[in-house]
């Protein structure tokens, strides 16, 4: 791995973008290591996993410009083709991943973290979607998870401005879970995620599952799916052990 480091903390495995000096802007091999990184930490044992960026300044500043500026429309969809890859990769591993946003997130950096389950941030962190000031719209699913999180008034204000918003408004809008000074975050985010470690893998896997299909699910559909994975736990040598030493626990 050259642009992605791997740091393991028991159960908690996190996952650094490494390019500081161009703020973590994810080029085609930034995309490549994330596909090989994920396609591991699918299978393995690990129970929660934190992305984040190298250094103070950045989480990503996005797709790479420089890269991006050379290119048509066939590299472009290719391109593309590659960021929905890695983002649905994230979106859909059975484990919970944690956007620790420790500076920009811009573009594709903030589409990065739109596809994490819960985003922390520090409070020097800005967001947004600039894309439209370089002359193209979201690429990596900004317009319909950004929607989804934030709602369409707001999502179109953010993407059609191209503005940058600070920590706390993206508080504001839902778009990060919790704000943190930026020498506590990333201490914060691994103490938050060894806390989500200790519950059982399989419930909290499916509970995401089902969060995510529940966003375009009718809510009938969505609380069929539900009953039927609640029952699904039932099966567990685990929902068996945590329930009686529940019982047994004075
Ligand atoms: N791609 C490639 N290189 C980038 C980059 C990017 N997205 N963002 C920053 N860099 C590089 C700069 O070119 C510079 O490199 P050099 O030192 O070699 O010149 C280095 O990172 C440091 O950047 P700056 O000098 O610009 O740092 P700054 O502090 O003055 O500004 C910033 C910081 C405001 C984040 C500014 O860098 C910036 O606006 N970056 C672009 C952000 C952006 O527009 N992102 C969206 C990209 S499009 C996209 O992501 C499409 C999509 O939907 C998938």
């Amino acid at each position: 791995m050259k642009y992605l480091k791997m740091e393991r903390d028991g159960e908690v495995v996190q996952i650094t973008i490494d390019r500081e000096d161009k703020l973590n802007a994810m080029s085609l091999d930034v995309m490549n290591e994330f596909i090989t990184v994920l396609e591991e930490l699918e299978k393995d044992s690990s129970k929660v996993i934190i992305i984040t960026g190298e250094g103070k300044k950045a989480f990503s500043a996005g797709a790479d410009i420089e890269y991006m500026s050379k290119i048509g429309p066939t590299d472009a969809e290719k391109y593309a083709l590659r960021g929905h890859e890695v983002l649905n990769k994230i979106e859909k591993i059975g484990k919970p991943v944690i956007a620790a946003i420790n500076g920009y997130a811009l573009g594709g950096g903030c589409e990065l973290a739109l596809s994490c389950d819960i985003r922390f941030a520090s409070a020097n962190a800005q967001l947004g979607q600039p894309e439209v000031t370089l002359g193209i719209c979201p690429g990596w699913g900004g317009t319909q998870r950004l929607l989804r999180i934030v709602g369409p008034a707001r999502a179109k204000d953010l993407i059609f401005s191209g503005r940058r918003i600070g920590a706390e408004e993206a508080v504001s809008m839902g778009l990060v879970n919790k704000v943190f000074p930026p020498e506590t975050l990333i201490s914060e985010t691994r103490s938050y995620a060894r806390e989500v470690a200790k519950n059982s893998n399989f419930a909290v896997g499916i509970s995401k599952m089902l969060v995510n299909k529940g966003m375009d699910a009718s809510l009938e559909t969505g609380l069929k799916l539900e009953i039927y994975s609640w029952a699904l736990c039932f099966s567990t040598k685990e929902r068996e052990e945590r329930m009686a030493s529940f019982l047994k626990r004075k």
